[in-house]
């Protein structure tokens, strides 16, 4: 059982995109795709945080829009299922900028991660069913 969990997180690991031979671990760049998702963690924390607090979310990173064009370890963006996934998104992004219900565009945000990560690679759910 617990080799079986191991494969698993290793296939995980390897189909988010990250460097699975360990000579090269320490050159691992992130991709465009990594570090913008890696910034999207950080400022959905903050979001979280904000609404939490009963504050506006005022600051969205434009630089998020632009999620379908960046440069993926393995080119996930070249794909039609990826650019079918882009605009649950940033649709979500632009609710919470219009600020019509702050709360229900975050969450759909974050169904939105949930929804492409289903797809790509499972790895970071730990992560997003904590925002
Ligand atoms: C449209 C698809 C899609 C959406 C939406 C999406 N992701 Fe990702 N995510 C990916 C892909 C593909 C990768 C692998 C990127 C690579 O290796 O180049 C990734 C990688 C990641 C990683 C690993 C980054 C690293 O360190 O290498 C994290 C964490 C992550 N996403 C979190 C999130 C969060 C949080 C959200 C929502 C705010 C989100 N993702 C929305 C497709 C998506």
């Amino acid at each position: 059982m617990k080799y079986i969990l191991f494969i698993l997180i290793a296939i995980t690991a390897i189909s988010c995109g990250q460097s699975n031979n360990t000579d090269t671990a320490d050159m691992y760049e992130a991709s465009e795709l990594s570090a913008m998702m890696r910034e999207m963690v950080t400022w959905s924390k903050e979001a979280k945080a904000t609404l939490a607090a009963g504050d506006t979310i005022t600051h969205i990173p434009q630089s998020f829009y632009d999620l379908a064009t960046q440069t993926a370890t393995r080119g996930e963006h070249d794909e039609t299922a990826f650019l079918g996934m882009v605009p649950a998104y940033t649709n979500a992004l632009k609710g919470v900028e219009r600020r019509d219900s702050q709360q229900y565009f975050y969450d759909a945000s974050i169904q939105a991660c949930r929804t492409c990560h289903a797809v790509y690679c499972g790895g970071p759910l730990d992560v997003i069913n904590q925002l």
